[in-house]
């Protein structure tokens, strides 16, 4: 059985979420801030994947590691056994994250002054990676209705045809909103970019991360047929808690897709992991299962805590259950509070630090987001902060 209760002290190693505090919310002092924000979690890796890596740092030689067939191999497994999805080995690049893919993907299949569109609020990466290589970001926005989020297919059809778009890149499922796209969506989406010419980024770092027995469908198992283009990118880091070690993987099915992406790896000298990297990846897809069906359950144990406690104690904000994530997508809009005066709130008062809706775009003004991937007795001290920074 995993340790899911246990408090670990990450202060002090390098760890974004708890040490860099000053730095990305300018606080004097972050030492007294519960941080609740950047999408890693505080629980110990699986103790199959932290065996794995100790052996391979018992053998003292760190020369030159290739990725082998057993690396790919449990990839293959993985997605078939889970999500019905057959992946040959030949169509996997490997890369050091998803947002690394993210680049290499947008540096391929466009150029400068090309235009990207994506459906906001979204993962931050999906416009500044783009918009750091000069190409231009179109947003098209989602419908929301009670936090619920949904893909207006008209506009997204036209603002194709408006802006001549090249690429679109597909959060599934759906980081900030949890949303699990259906397969109906998927295809609708794909059916679009294919009849325009559209090639799609499918980024599913989420996807193992589904709640209540909802299930992830892989665009490439929804789009099957409709002839659309389509790199999707997978990781082990959200599942398994491994952003530190980095592993991620594009799978694409496509010859000619691939031999451009290929060609863009070598071109910057790489498409390898680490030795530690591989070890950890294969590890958590060999034998991660039922410490994800643990984590999965604490999660949602998680979420119902901050769903039952923040909404009664707090007037003007609501919570649901995404579909999907480790991530509460918080609506405050109802407190008629700017985001600057929640932020302040949060941080001076509560000492908590969530992230602000904008930074998922203008589309993300009026919610914050949460990460409840921590022991319950941490999320009861962050729903405690919250309660205290909205009174007056
Ligand atoms: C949608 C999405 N893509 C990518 C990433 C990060 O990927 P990586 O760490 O593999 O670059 C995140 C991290 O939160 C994410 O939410």
């Amino acid at each position: 059985m995993a340790n899911f209760t246990e408090t670990i002290n990450r202060r002090s190693t390098r760890s974004v979420k708890w040490d860099r505090l000053k730095e990305v919310y300018g606080v004097e002092d972050g030492s007294d801030i519960l941080p609740m924000w950047v999408a890693d979690m505080d629980f110990a890796a699986p103790e199959p994947v932290i065996r794995a890596m100790k052996e391979r740092l018992d053998h003292p030689v760190f020369g030159y590691s290739y990725i082998c067939d057993g690396c790919k191999k449990a990839v293959a497994d993985w997605m078939l056994d889970r999500y019905g999805w057959k992946v040959e080995y030949d169509w996997m690049q490997f890369e050091h994250g998803v947002v690394p893919a993210i680049a290499a993907f947008v540096e391929t299949f466009s150029d400068k002054g090309d235009n990207i569109l994506i459906t906001s609020p979204v993962y931050p990466p999906f416009f500044t990676v783009p918009a750091l290589q000069e190409r231009n970001v179109i947003q098209n926005l989602l419908l929301e209705t009670d936090g619920v989020y949904s893909v207006d297919f008209d506009s997204f059809a036209q603002a194709i045809d408006e802006n001549e778009i090249k690429l679109f890149i597909l959060c599934n499922p759906h980081n900030p909103g949890g949303i699990a796209w259906s397969r109906e969506d998927l295809r609708k989406i794909a059916k679009i970019c294919a009849t325009k010419d559209v090639i799609v980024f499918a980024d599913e770092i989420h996807a193992d991360l589904m709640l209540e027995g909802k299930k992830h469908i892989p665009m490439a198992v929804a789009s099957e047929g409709t002839g659309v283009k389509l790199v999707t990118s997978v990781a082990p880091t959200k599942t398994f808690n491994l952003a530190g070690v980095q592993a991620a993987l594009m799978i694409t099915e496509d010859p000619d897709l691939r031999k451009r992406l290929e060609h863009n790896a070598m071109a910057h000298g790489h498409s390898n992991l680490n030795a530690f990297a591989a070890a950890a990846l294969t590890a958590a897809y060999e034998e991660g299962g039922p410490w994800l069906e643990e984590l999965i359950a604490v999660i949602e144990d998680n979420m119902k805590l901050v769903i039952d406690t923040i909404p009664a104690a707090v007037p003007g904000v609501k919570v649901r259950m995404p579909d999907a994530t480790y991530l509460l997508w918080i609506d405050y809009r109802g407190t008629g509070l700017s985001e600057e005066e929640v932020m302040d709130r949060l941080l001076n008062k509560g000492k908590l630090a969530l992230e602000p809706g904008t930074k998922y775009s203008e589309a993300g003004r009026g919610f914050l987001r949460m990460n409840v991937a921590a022991p319950k007795s941490t999320v009861q001290e962050g729903v405690d902060r919250f309660i205290r920074a909205f009174q007056d």
